[in-house]
């Protein structure tokens, strides 16, 4: 008997094993080839958020409701199934027709139910709608495929809103409003650790409410089908105690893009993005995009004021936990391929390419310019240049929740 046991446990460790070989191979092979982009994960229900409690007990209080019906309306069928049972096959069944008072107790009852769950969908409504005045106000740009998070209450000293593009810096304790809309289809803003999700809709303003009580780094995610690039529209919610919070945004308010030393890559890759190069027909990426403190100022891309502190690259398609792998050789080769031809590595993306290749614009098929490595690698430096001062960097010891290494940096 024990033999067979044996036998019997060791071939299903074999069987298991023959599933889990190509299960590891290809993990394996995943790990190996190092192209997947590293991912963190969403948590739907995550208590640290006062939303997502309130969902949770509406949630449980329904539930309980629909538990305490489904067994009253067995028992009454059960009940009656088994009481008037048709033993005798001659008497035609009892009829309640003009029975006034089960006729009102079957409208009652009903009523009542749904009272009940108006009332619990109506109070969470309640506090989880108003806004207070109090609340710190960020407005969220949603566009195919990239996000802007403004700051309208905190105006630069170089002057401009301040804006972050792709990572969305909150205060952790209060409610934080956002007003969405986007600039050109329906998106859908979507990071379930600081709440629910809402549509950005074009040439609509809405105001909803988030807040966390943990500090960290959490993931977001379009969760609307917007276009070629919809999975690749991401971005970062970065929730920091108060004093840093404030810290942070005292350190965005007073900042300057840093100006490059003359002579050095980061002065040639400036005039690069402020003018382009026209003798090539390479577009300047100061018409599209911001950059705090200096003429840029396009809005049709993503603000880049502080790309050099942020950790994601192409609305979070790449995204770096540490420092060092946001500044290491693989990155480097990521925004090198980012910058060269954008709509190759992001379907979609409506970036000019500087290879010489086609891209498309207002769905004609144009030629790009064309910049030398050297050129692309000039204006990746000066990109790299865009920090916060290092006491400002919002990345710097905070907890990553939900990233597959644990969230240690
Ligand atoms: Cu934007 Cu999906």
């Amino acid at each position: 008997m024990t033999l067979n046991t044996t036998t019997h446990r060791n071939s299903g460790t074999r069987r298991r094993g023959r599933r889990v070989l190509p299960t590891l191979a290809i993990l394996g092979a995943t790990l190996l080839t190092g192209c997947q982009p590293v991912t963190q994960s969403l948590s739907i229900g995550d208590m640290a958020s006062a939303y997502n409690r309130e969902i949770w007990w509406m949630s449980i209080w329904a539930i309980a409701l629909s538990i305490i019906i489904f067994i009253g309306v067995s028992y009454a069928l059960f009940y009656t199934v088994q009481k008037f049972r048709e033993d005798r096959h001659d008497a035609p069944p009892a009829q309640f027709h003009g029975n006034n008072k089960l006729e009102t107790i079957l409208v009652a009852v009903p009523v009542v139910i749904v009272i009940l769950l108006s009332v619990l969908a109506v109070k969470s409504m309640a506090a989880l709608n108003p806004t207070p005045n109090q609340a710190t106000k960020i407005d969220v740009l949603a566009k195919q495929f990239w996000w802007n998070f403004a700051y309208p209450e905190v105006t630069s000293d170089a002057g401009g809103v301040v804006t972050n593009g792709n990572e969305m810096i909150m205060p952790t304790r209060e409610a934080v409003a956002l007003t969405m809309t986007s600039g050109d289809v329906i998106h859908g803003f979507w990071a379930p650790n600081i709440g629910g999700q809402r549509a950005a809709m074009p040439s609509v303003q809405k105001t909803w409410q988030v807040d966390t009580d943990r500090a960290g780094v959490y993931q977001g995610n379009c969760s609307q089908l917007c276009g070629a690039s919809h999975a690749n529209m991401r971005y970062k919610v970065i929730a920091l105690d108060q004093e840093r919070y404030d810290a942070t945004l005292a350190a965005m308010k007073a900042y300057r893009a840093p100006e490059p030393a003359p002579g050095s890559a980061e002065a040639r890759g400036y005039t690069l993005f402020m003018q382009g190069k026209g003798s090539t027909g390479a577009a300047s990426c100061a018409s599209c995009h911001r950059v705090q403190g200096t003429p840029a100022a396009g809005v049709v891309g993503p603000d880049l004021s502080f790309f050099g502190t942020r950790r994601t690259l192409g609305a979070g398609m790449w995204e770096a936990m540490t420092e060092a792998q946001w500044t290491d050789a693989k990155a480097a080769g990521e925004l090198r391929d980012w910058l060269k031809n954008s709509p190759r590595v992001k379907p979609g993306s409506l970036m000019p390419t500087y290879d010489g290749s086609e891209y498309m614009v207002k769905g004609k098929m144009v030629k790009g310019g064309t910049l030398t490595d050297a050129e692309i690698d000039d204006i990746a430096a000066y990109l790299r240049s865009l920090k916060l001062p290092e006491e400002a960097d919002y990345w710097k010891g905070t907890a990553v929740h939900g990233a597959p290494n644990g969230g240690t940096q």
